[in-house]
């Protein structure tokens, strides 16, 4: 039976504080301090472990998040099923505002973030990611949201760029030639650092704003509020639907590689 964690982005501090028992010591981790602690809920009478990306006081930028840190103390909470929430800039025609997404891809262009558990690894160690979320749990997302009444996207490429600053025009013309549907600042290494401990990780993906240069004029702040509150009531839906069942999920992810080991 699986343990489900989620993990909490912008703006969604509803999520946050529904549901909430206790919170978990989870102390420094190998790899440093957590975003912040992680509290025990109970979810659809589910019991799941949530953790603020962002920390509590939604302080921690995308850039100084310690990911290796809470994806550790998520595996170590028992946590084997990862459904992490995510706000996004929408750049296909799809992917307007208000819309929620569950990606199947990513493009990784952050840099200078600690990205890997096998650092002086023995032996050198490689993940597949060809599928970079476990399939098993995106296919329960989009099920539970069809329960849940709540309309999705079903699939989608996300682009996992540096920040804290949103990007110029020209970036995202670029980024939507590259292939991307949709731009945020936390997939990555989230998603890799994830299936490098063998969690079971997806994402549901809710379109804050038009990405820069696909809307009228710039990007503000009260747009992307707007959207906020009138999105967190559906993720709301889709994880009250979702977590019971995730809770009974079998998922197979592909072995690490080893090269000369056998
Ligand atoms: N770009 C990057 N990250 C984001 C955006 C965006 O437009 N909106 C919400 N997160």
């Amino acid at each position: 039976m699986g343990r489900v964690g989620v993990i909490v982005g912008s703006g969604l501090s509803r999520l946050q504080s529904s549901g909430e028992v206790d919170s978990l010591d989870t102390g420094i981790t190998p790899y440093g301090p957590t975003s912040a602690s992680l509290r025990r809920h109970t979810l659809a009478g589910t019991n799941i472990v949530v953790l603020a990306r962002h920390g509590q006081k939604h302080s921690i930028a995308p850039h100084e998040i310690n990911y290796r840190a809470n994806v550790w103390a998520l595996k170590t909470a028992g946590a084997n099923i990862v459904i992490s929430l995510a706000t996004v800039g929408g750049i296909g025609n799809r992917y307007g505002p208000g819309v929620i997404a569950i990606p199947d891809q990513i493009l990784d262009y952050t840099e200078n973030r600690a990205h890997t558990f096998f650092q002086d690894h023995e032996p050198v160690t490689h993940i597949d990611f060809t599928y970079p979320f476990c399939e098993e749990l995106r296919e329960l997302l989009i099920h539970s949201a069809t329960e849940a009444n709540v309309d999705v996207v079903k699939h989608g490429t996300y682009a996992a760029t540096q920040g804290p600053r949103l990007e110029t025009s020209a970036e995202v013309s670029k980024l939507e030639r590259d292939g991307a549907d949709i731009v945020g600042m936390t997939g990555m290494p989230e998603a890799a650092l994830a299936r490098e401990l063998g969690l079971c990780y997806a994402s549901i993906a809710l379109v804050v704003n038009h990405a820069a240069g696909r809307g009228q004029g710039v990007v503000t702040r009260s747009e992307i509020e707007n959207v906020y509150a009138r999105g967190t009531d559906r993720l709301l839906d889709i994880l009250v639907a979702a977590v019971p069942k995730a809770e009974q999920l079998g998922f197979e992810l592909p072995d690490p590689i080893r090269p000369g080991s056998g």
